[in-house]
């Protein structure tokens, strides 16, 4: 006990006597005027008695001897606490054996009163008493009567003239000093797999709480929460329809819009794809919920077979397979497709479970290579004495078809097939794609007739007007193939002119 911390004073209010504040918790002794002589007549004094809070005072009278009268009405010492009347005294007795008085706080007042006598005859002395301090037990304190709750809600701790509270494990003290609150300020989770519930779960949460939980787990994993189905937490019908006002559990997972969940339907399973996650439950006086409980599990983020590149491939630079972490590049089947750009492009298996791209903003598409045949004509010669084109070096030529006539046109894209207007015309008319055929990817003619490709639809020049086979101008016209064709060293496009570029007459076409 640290007694020099503690200070007590007494203070006398009475008529004659005005007693120093003592800054000692030494005993006090108070005594009739004159004592040990024998007390005057007509006398009325007064002491107030006071020790600080947490104190209270303890009386032990220590000599009595005032005349005795019935009901001390003529001579008398009382003891008041407050206005009640602990105890009025007088007559002849030894504090031996004797009940000390306590007080109820921290005051006391005594008053000691005589009656008119004749003072030559009276040889009572009056009294004398110990005061002393002594710590209040406010543990030990029964309920005030009133239905407030106890001082400390779970564990009290007396000390001089002063208590705390305390709380057990588990529970922290409230800013009210004696209340104890639910710890649950912020747990973390780093285990790959765990158990999570409300406070008290499986009784209802308590009122007031703001927990928060963190799972985090290393970025290779997959978090996924599996709430069981017991689940409640208070939600409010509104206007709107039930809300999420007094209770409830935020699922925060980064880059997502938070998700609050209340109402008495388990969520299941919420598949996070993220390696954190935190969860915020929170109650406050209003509504009641009964609680959560839920189990997670991490698996490793997985992001999926790559896209595949239509005429190209994807190459894994990382043995992880489709894992967190893995890195695949992309590239087009060279020479007769690319990437526009030539860029080398990359993806990586992200912590979403997405492949995410190191150039956002490319169209991962593989643009034909026009006008590069692998074989080259080493002589140009006009069609007139002309001598076969050796396999592959004009790969866009095409042999067509039309309704059993023969024609020329060329690969200008993947389903584009160009050539004259009066080709695909019959009568004025464009004919029918039922009645065509292209055949390509060969010089050798049995070869080449083997393999028909089919037209889905037939274009032909708007303006071009030709009935009587005299002007050809705006003959030109587009077959577009029912099946895209896949480019090699025997089938490529030949290149388009350029949207704005103009020819000079009498050069080689
Ligand atoms: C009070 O105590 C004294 C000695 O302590 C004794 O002589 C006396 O008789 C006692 N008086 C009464 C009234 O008990
Ligand atoms: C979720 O938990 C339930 C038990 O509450 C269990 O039966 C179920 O298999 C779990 N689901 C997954 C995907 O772990
Ligand atoms: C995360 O785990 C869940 C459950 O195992 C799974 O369904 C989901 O595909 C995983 N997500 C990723 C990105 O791997
Ligand atoms: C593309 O990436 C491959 C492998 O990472 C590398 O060998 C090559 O040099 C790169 N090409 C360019 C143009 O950066
Ligand atoms: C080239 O492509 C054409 C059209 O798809 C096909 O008919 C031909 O067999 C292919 N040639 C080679 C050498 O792959």
């Amino acid at each position: 006990m640290d007694w020099t911390y503690l200070v007590i004073w007494f203070l006398s209010l009475s008529v004659s006597e005005c007693r120093q504040p003592s800054d000692s918790l030494l005993d006090v002794e108070v005594q009739s005027p004159q004592y040990p002589q024998p007390y005057s007549p007509n006398l009325l004094r007064k002491w107030d008695l006071w020790v600080p809070d947490g104190y209270k005072i303890q009386l032990s009278l220590t000599h009595l001897d005032i005349k005795a009268s019935p009901g001390c009405d003529h001579d008398s010492l009382t003891v008041l606490n407050d206005e009640k009347v602990l105890g009025k005294f007088c007559g002849q007795e030894n504090s031996t054996g004797k009940e000390p008085i306590i007080s109820q706080g921290n005051r006391l007042t005594l008053i000691f009163q005589t009656s008119d006598f004749d003072a030559e005859l009276q040889q009572h002395v009056g009294f004398s008493a110990i005061s002393k301090a002594i710590d209040m037990d406010e543990c030990s304190q029964s309920d005030p009567g009133d239905d407030s709750s106890p001082i400390c809600s779970q564990i009290c701790i007396n000390s001089p003239g002063s208590y705390r509270c305390s709380c057990h494990r588990g529970y922290k003290l409230h800013l009210d000093k004696s209340t104890c609150l639910i710890s649950c300020g912020r747990q973390t989770f780093d285990k790959h797999e765990g158990h999570l519930a409300s406070p008290r779960y499986p009784h209802p949460s308590p009122p007031s709480l703001s927990c928060k939980y963190i799972i985090s787990v290393e970025p290779r994993f997959n978090i996924t929460l599996n709430f069981t189905d017991s689940f409640h937490i208070d939600s409010t019908d509104t206007e709107q329809g039930p809300r999420c006002l007094h209770h409830w559990l935020q699922v925060t997972i980064p880059n997502r819009e938070p998700m609050k969940l209340c109402g008495a339907k388990s969520p299941g399973l919420i598949d996070t794809n993220s390696n954190t996650v935190t969860l915020e439950y929170h109650t406050d006086v209003e509504g009641l919920s009964r609680g959560w409980s839920l189990d997670y599990g991490t698996s490793v983020i997985d992001c999926g077979e790559p896209e595949p590149l239509l005429n190209g491939g994807v190459t894994f630079l990382t043995d992880f397979q489709n894992q967190y972490g893995s890195v695949v590049q992309y590239h087009c089947n060279e020479p007769f497709y690319t990437l526009p750009g030539g860029k080398n492009v990359t993806f990586t298996c992200d912590a979403n479970g997405k492949w995410s791209s190191n150039h956002n903003d490319v169209a991962l598409t593989c643009v034909p290579v026009c006008g590069q045949p692998t074989k080259l004509i080493s002589t140009y010669q006009r069609i007139i004495g002309g001598s076969d084109a050796p396999q592959d070096t004009i790969p866009w030529q095409v042999l067509l078809n039309v309704d059993g006539r023969r024609a020329a046109g060329m690969v200008i894209g993947d389903r584009w097939i160009m050539t004259a207007a009066s080709e695909l015309t019959h009568g004025g008319e464009p004919v029918s794609e039922d009645t065509v055929r292209i055949y390509m990817g060969s010089s050798d003619i049995e070869t080449l007739l083997g393999c028909p490709v089919f037209a889905a639809s037939i274009h032909v020049h708007p303006e071009y007007n030709n009935p009587n086979l005299v002007n050809f101008n705006n003959d030109i016209a587009l077959i577009k193939l029912q099946d895209p064709i896949t480019f090699n060293s025997s089938v490529m496009p030949i290149c388009l002119p350029a949207e704005d570029a103009t020819y000079d007459t009498g050069l080689l076409g």
